[in-house]
């Protein structure tokens, strides 16, 4: 069964093309890690995913449903590129509102942990415009979770995160049973976080795979970082 379906997608801005007819699925429980260079297409992809943009042409499917539906919304957590919570409201109201929001049923238990694993209580009544960035993070990972999504589309999660809060994130996104798409620049992160790798690039797919097969394909001892490098780089010498 597959979560993510994306089927001969394109998508332009004005006249940039950012992305050119890509195809690609994820199973149910995969997690996947999204690489690419800057300007790959990796945001669009994701907010196309979320249901916040509409392709141009092609056909997307979560679960069975399209992103847009209450169906998709309610299966997935997304966590945009530069989350921003609202700035006017505490962090506890942010999750209250967005909790309410969304129905959660078990929302005072749900605040309170959320609260808890992100190391967010001490700043609960703080006003989000007043939080540092790292903080403002760790609120937006929060309300992307509130509702228990069974699929997370990541835009650089650990982004602004320090190294403790960092090991904390994987700790929280390993301990759940989740499909997962993130999107990140970090190899360590992409290993830690999943076991599989969409690599695109010029908004088309590049490869699809594990991370298993994608270390085989590289000299022995060769860094992780250095093999993707070198796929990244042919295509744009191929092309
Ligand atoms: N709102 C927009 N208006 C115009 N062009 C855009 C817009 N958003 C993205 N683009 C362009 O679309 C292409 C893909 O952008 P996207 O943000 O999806 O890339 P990305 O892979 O997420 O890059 P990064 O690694 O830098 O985050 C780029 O050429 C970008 O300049
Ligand atoms: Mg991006």
């Amino acid at each position: 069964m597959n979560c993510i379906e994306i089927e001969n997608v394109s998508k332009k801005y004005g006249k940039v093309l950012a992305l050119n007819n890509i195809s690609f699925k994820i199973q149910c429980g995969d997690k996947y890690a999204l690489l690419g260079p800057n300007g790959a297409g990796k945001s669009t992809t994701l907010k196309i995913l979320a249901g916040l943009l509409k392709p141009d042409q092609g056909k997307v499917s979560i679960l069975v449903y399209p992103p847009d539906s209450i169906e998709a919304r309610k299966l997935i957590g997304y966590l945009p590129e530069d989350a921003s919570p609202y700035r006017v409201l505490s962090v506890r109201e942010n999750l209250e509102y967005i909790g309410a929001l969304r129905g959660v049923e078990d929302l005072h238990e749900r605040v309170e942990f959320l609260l808890d694993i992100f190391e967010l209580r001490e700043y609960e009544k703080a006003k989000v415009s007043s939080l540092s960035r790292g903080n403002r993070q760790k609120l937006a990972l929060a309300l992307a979770l509130i509702h228990h999504p069974k699929i997370i589309i990541f835009d650089e999660p650990l982004n602004y995160l320090d190294i403790p809060m960092q090991e904390k994130v994987i700790n929280i996104l390993n301990s759940l049973n989740l499909t997962a798409l993130i999107s990140t620049h970090i190899m360590s992160v992409a290993l830690r976080l999943t076991k599989r790798v969409i690599m695109i690039s010029r908004g088309r797919l590049l490869w699809q795979g594990s991370i298993e097969e994608l270390k085989k394909m590289g000299e022995e001892h060769e860094q992780i970082e250095s093999i993707v490098a070198r796929i990244m780089n042919n295509d744009f010498k191929t092309n």
